[in-house]
């Protein structure tokens, strides 16, 4: 699957991405500016987060409460489009995804 990940200053890479990694990963492995992913995908940190495009927000499944408590710690304001990338298990329905790297991550 093709994630899409865009910077604040419009700057857009796209990388092919393996089923089962996740959003995070595939950003850090792929020098993608703008995710920090400090805890590793641990769900600790915080500064994975992403907004998700708004038209692409169908291919994702929902928040798991830890995803969800954590959202609220996020450096940049967290908005309904917000996710932690971390959590973001790559999925073949995923393809075509687009996600918002925020100003800052911590
Ligand atoms: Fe730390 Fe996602 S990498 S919460």
């Amino acid at each position: 699957p093709k994630i899409t990940y865009v910077s604040v200053d419009g700057n857009e890479r796209t990388v092919d991405v393996s089923v089962g990694t996740s959003v995070m990963r595939a950003a850090v492995v792929n020098d993608v500016e703008g995710i920090v992913a400090q805890c590793g995908g641990n769900a600790q940190c915080a500064t994975c987060h992403v907004y998700v495009d708004e038209t692409t927000v169908d291919k994702l499944t929902d928040r798991l409460p830890v995803e969800d408590e954590l959202l609220d710690f996020t450096t940049c304001a967290r908005r309904p489009t917000s996710r932690l990338s971390c959590q973001l298990e790559v999925t073949e329905a995923m393809d075509g995804l687009i996600v918002h790297t925020p100003e800052r991550q911590s």
